[in-house]
């Protein structure tokens, strides 16, 4: 058996702008999704994942990729979810000269679904490169990102950045634009989340995005805009200006309100969270429902989550400089 992990992320600023080309800058938290894979002696596939946010499920194909768990939750967070993992089984496949060798793949995750927190790019990770080692192969931290952004922009009908991907192989802060990918370091950053219980859809939000940006000029500047705002939000980064981090997040969270990406929920818990005095808080991810991330400290600001009626968790996260592992 191999087992490969993870990490989940935040974005600090520059999600969905990531996507047409401008800068963004996510960072890895210590929330990880763990992939072990077995070869099996015929050559089916067993999928189980015993958290993934869901109740967990297991199914087993062999050619038909529309198999799906009989479980409820939204048929479109499973699809995607189901998406994500054949897709990462074809390219460790590649990886490892066309194997076709049946395999048993568990997955267990400590990040929320659909959630903003990176979970498809951390189990696409993961996978890839347990399943790639479990078939004799020993690919390198960036090769797995780049084979894991071919699965993620399959999923997500081609609209997708590198980010998420790089960023969960590289662990740290990284720096995203087009195909200019870079690690920044590792700043120590904390972070509140408050999670709404609910998951957004990534395909559609950054279709409505580009909808948007077809339709009106400025949102399209808009998008620039938050371009901008990254490379300041880089500097204050490297001066290790917190308070100017807090309010360029504060900025970025309403460029992406006008962007239609957020939600009542979203922004109660933004509110409740700048409110018990975080230094900025916004959104996280594709938006829709599920995370935002507050740059703070205070224990106030997590306890003034958990009493905000939206918020379902709240909980500290920090940065982790552990991108893909191997245990
Ligand atoms: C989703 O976590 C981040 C988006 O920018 C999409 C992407 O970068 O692929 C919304």
């Amino acid at each position: 058996m191999t087992t490969s992990t993870a990490p989940g992320k935040i974005y600090l600023f520059g999600e969905h702008a990531v996507v047409y080309g401008e800068p963004a800058v996510p960072c890895a938290i210590d929330l990880r999704a763990r992939v072990h894979a077995t070869q099996r002696d015929d050559d089916r596939v067993r999928l189980s994942a015993s958290d993934l946010s869901l109740d967990g499920f297991t199914i087993e194909y062999d050619g038909d990729q529309n198999a799906r768990p009989d479980i409820d939750v939204p048929e479109n967070l499973v699809s995607a979810a189901v998406g994500y993992v054949n897709g990462a089984i074809h390219q460790a496949r590649d990886l490892a000269g066309g194997s076709d060798t049946g395999l048993e793949l568990t997955i267990e995750s400590d990040i929320p679904l659909g959630a903003g927190l990176g979970s498809s790019a951390a189990v696409t990770v993961a996978a890839i490169d347990a399943v790639a080692r479990e078939l004799g192969a020993t690919p390198d931290a960036e090769t797995v990102a780049e084979r894991a952004f071919q699965v993620e922009a399959a999923v997500q009908d081609g609209e997708a950045s590198r980010a998420d991907t790089f960023c969960s192989a590289m662990g740290g802060a990284v720096r995203v634009e087009g195909t200019d990918c870079r690690r920044l370091g590792e700043p120590d950053l904390p972070f509140v989340l408050g999670y709404d219980g609910g998951a957004g859809d990534t395909g559609q939000l950054v279709a409505g995005v580009r909808q948007l940006r077809e339709t009106y000029d400025f949102a399209d500047t808009t998008i620039g805009v938050i371009g901008d705002l990254v490379e300041r939000g880089e500097r204050a980064l490297d001066d290790g200006d917190l308070d100017e981090i807090g309010r360029l997040m504060n900025f970025n969270h309403g460029l992406l309100v006008a962007l239609g990406v957020s939600s009542r929920t979203l922004d109660d818990m933004v509110w409740a969270a700048r409110d018990a005095g975080a230094l900025g808080a916004k959104l996280t991810g594709a938006g829709g429902r599920g995370c935002i991330v507050a740059l703070a400290e205070a224990a106030d600001v997590a306890t003034a989550l958990e009493h905000t009626p939206v918020c379902e968790r709240a909980f500290e996260a920090s940065l982790t400089p552990d991108g893909l592992q191997q245990e």
